[in-house]
């Protein structure tokens, strides 16, 4: 059995989502000894985003009139959707920059997609852990609500396009402590991180025993 982890945090060691993530991953882990964590950091080990288009504009090129990068970029595609396709459990870390997905983690989407039959169920029933990370608060009522463009995003592509068995760990106002601006939700924002660590301990040990297909649920901080 094995365990692909997807991190495109680009904070290293200070990454909110790496870190939850890594409670996942302990927990599936120690629940199930025998696992094998496959890593594939998308922001350390970035595709390049020229690659997307060679992929697409070479699978509707004639073989024999491929170029080099073409060909590449289209071999690439289909290991990423064999990596994927193969997993048994998958944890993916999706930090919100700028209102939005990740480019990192946007390009390696899109160069999966690429890389695999329109419509394939790469995903269909595997548990799937997803960590989502906001510096902010976007919940029902705030002042930015709706303005997180990228969980709806990822979520629809793992569970409706990909058909992940799919458990969504969120963490709110990560920057507060980091931007004085945020002091005030200090009491707030710490039990949002105990909360979702909590969260992230309940997802991982229960990631190793899911085996079957269920409908999407969310656990932690909304
Ligand atoms: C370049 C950059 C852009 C960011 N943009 C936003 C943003 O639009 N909204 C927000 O709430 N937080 C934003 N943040 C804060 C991140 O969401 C926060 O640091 C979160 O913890 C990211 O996940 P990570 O810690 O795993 O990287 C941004 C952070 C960076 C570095």
């Amino acid at each position: 059995m094995n365990l692909l982890r997807i991190d495109s945090s680009i904070q290293g060691p200070a990454s909110a989502g790496s870190q939850l993530a890594d409670i996942v991953v302990a927990e599936a882990v120690a629940g199930h000894p025998g696992v094998e964590v496959v890593d594939r950091h998308l922001a350390t080990d970035p595709v390049s985003s020229t690659t997307w288009a060679d992929a697409v504009i070479g699978s509707a090129t004639p073989e024999a009139d491929r170029t080099a990068a073409q060909r590449d970029a289209l071999a690439l595609a289909a290991s990423l959707a064999d990596e994927l396709r193969a997993a048994d459990l998958v944890v993916l870390a999706s930090p919100l920059y700028n209102f939005g997905i990740s480019q990192h983690l946007k390009t390696w989407i899109d160069l999966v997609l690429a890389g695999a039959p329109v419509g394939s169920r790469l995903l269909d029933g595997t548990p799937t852990v997803l960590v989502v990370t906001r510096g902010g608060a976007y919940g029902p009522g705030t002042p930015r609500e709706g303005w997180d463009h990228a969980t709806s995003y990822v979520t629809r592509i793992l569970s409706d396009v990909w058909g992940a068995d799919l458990t969504v760990v969120e963490r709110e106002f990560t920057l507060v402590g980091i931007n004085p601006a945020l002091d005030a939700f200090r009491d707030l924002a710490a039990s949002m991180k105990t909360a979702a660590e909590q969260a992230a301990t309940t997802a991982g040990t229960h990631l190793a025993h899911r085996t079957t297909t269920a409908p999407a649920s969310a656990v932690g901080p909304q």
